[in-house]
Order: structure tokens, then sequence, then C-alpha cells
């Protein structure tokens, strides 16, 4: 086996496929249930799109593809050789258009999402105080019903917000797939670390 890559089974999978495919990699069948396929040289781990960069970081991993949002989440320590341009998304903080956003802004609110050190982060350089509550989806459902005053989500088409009754008050970071390397990984196997970004790179 010459590289192991880490990929979730999520809304960035398609495109991860799409790729490896034109490339001339191969990809694993998508009917299956393993969570560990090999084909050819490479082997696939199915795992949560937050866990990528960690299965990477930790070299269980040598390469794998996240969202950009993920890698702003984690932290992790990973290279970032290639933006792979799919999968584009938006990261914002949305609220109810009646929740006074557009004036003065809160000094204390609650915001909830799944991605806690971005909204903190956000919340801490405007001086703002601001309390999360984690979720792990569906967010978009709690300031009506009032756990909290805004969220900080992902946006792809704003059909979620919109039948929600949310909008946009402030764009945080625009969002794509990312190819992400182990650091050690990158120098132990160089040849096939390059070979793989190379072939990704002439199919984007
Ligand atoms: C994401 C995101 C929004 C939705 C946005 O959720 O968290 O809820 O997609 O898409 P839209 O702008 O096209 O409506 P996802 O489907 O990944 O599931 P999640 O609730 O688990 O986050």
């Amino acid at each position: 086996m010459t590289l192991t890559i880490a990929l979730s089974k999520g809304r960035l999978l398609s495109g991860a496929e799409a790729i490896f495919t034109a490339a001339g990699m191969g990809f694993p069948p998508q009917d299956s249930r393993r969570l560990i396929i090999d084909v050819g040289d490479l082997r696939f781990l199915f795992v949560k799109d937050m866990d990528v960069p960690v299965y990477v970081e930790y070299g269980v991993a040598d390469a794998g593809i996240c969202g950009s949002d993920v890698l702003l989440e984690a932290g992790s320590d990973v290279l970032v050789p290639l933006d792979l341009g799919y999968g584009r998304c938006r990261m914002v903080l949305a609220a109810p258009p009646d929740r006074g956003f557009d004036e003065v802004w809160p000094t204390t609110l609650r915001v909830a999402t799944k991605y806690p050190r971005m909204a903190l982060g956000f919340f801490e350089a405007r001086g703002l105080a601001a309390e999360v509550v984690k979720l792990q989806g569906s967010v978009e459902i709690a300031p009506g019903l009032g756990l909290a005053d805004c969220i900080v989500d992902m946006v792809e088409t704003g059909r979620t917000l919109r039948e929600n009754g949310l909008v946009v008050v402030a764009e945080m970071a625009s969002t794509s797939a990312r190819l992400v390397v182990n650091r050690a990984s990158d120098h132990t196997k160089r040849a096939d670390v390059a070979s793989l970004i190379a072939r990704l790179r002439s199919h984007l």
C-alpha cells in the first residue's frame, strides 16, 4: 500500500470521487458500508468530516480531503497543498431579521454552532462577549426556539437559512474542499505524495 487517504462520507464525497476517477486512481464503490477500502495502491478511510485532519495529523492517513471550514475549526497541524476548488460554501453569522443585528449588535449574546472556535474568534475580534451552544447540526432552528440569538454555520445555496427564517448578518469566510497531507509523509513518502498532488492538480 503506498498511501492512505482519509475522506468523509458527507457532501464532499462525490467531488472526491470525480477527481480521483478522472485522475485514473480509482475510487471505492459508494454502495459499500466498509470504512476501510483498498483500491489499487491506495487505502481509503471513511471518517466524520471533522476527523479527517485528525487522522492526517496523527499520520494514520497520509492525506485526506476536507473542507477549509473543518481546517479552520480543527486547527490541525497538517500541510494543505491544494485547493480542490469544489464544495464551495460560505461561513456566515445569521439571525432572525428582527434581532437588531443591523443596528448596534447586542454586547452579550448566545450563538449556536458546530464551529465554536470560529464563532468565538469572530466575536472576540469585535470585543463582544458570546456564549457558544455547541450543536452537531440543524443549528438553523436554534434562534426561533430561543436556544440562541444567532448561529454561525455554512451556507451553500442559502435555502436552509431562508426556509428557517434567518438572514445573513456577516460573512466570515469562503470555504472549499482542500487536500491535506501529513507532514512526515511529505518527507518519508515524498515521491508518492508528490505524484498524488500532481495527478489531482492536473484534473481540477
Ligand atoms: C449544511 C449547513 C446548512 C446547510 C446549508 O448542513 O450546516 O445546514 O448545509 O446548505 P444550503 O445553504 O444549500 O441550504 P449539512 O447538510 O452538511 O448538515 P448538518 O446539519 O449536519 O450540518
